[in-house]
């Protein structure tokens, strides 16, 4: 079951320049900056009430993130739903056939356990369940 939106994912080209806009225009707190190896991305963590958002830097340039940003620039990126059970829902999403692009829960940031659902498959939205 899907319980909440648990953040929304932002790519931006630096965390350095970008993060000054949620801290001092918006007035937000930063809770977390962490890198993700396995996806080759620097994270920084905004909480808004239940929600947060995720700021995503590439850190190679075969990053996910990276080509995202050369083929659409800085923008949204994907939005997260919480579920009570990842794997149940992956295989939910399958069976009412969407793409997967995991079709096993990789390792996301503050040691979540995520999966993307393909945005062809979702009217063009990336999604991540976590
Ligand atoms: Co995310």
């Amino acid at each position: 079951m899907i319980l909440k939106i648990d953040h929304i994912g932002i790519a931006v080209r630096s965390l350095i320049e970008s993060i000054p806009f949620y801290e001092k225009t918006l007035g937000l707190k930063c809770d977390k900056i962490e890198e993700i190896l396995s996806q080759k991305v620097k994270i920084a963590l905004f909480q808004i009430g239940e929600i947060h958002i995720e700021l995503l830097e590439p850190t190679s340039d075969s990053s996910t993130i990276f080509k995202f940003i050369a083929k659409n620039g800085e923008g949204v990126h994907h939005i997260a739903y919480k579920t009570d059970d990842l794997q149940k829902e992956l295989n939910n999403a399958k069976s009412n056939g969407c793409a997967l692009i995991n079709e096993v829960p990789i390792e996301g940031s503050n040691g979540k356990s995520i999966a993307f659902l393909h945005p062809n498959s979702t009217h063009g939205v990336l999604t991540e369940f976590c």
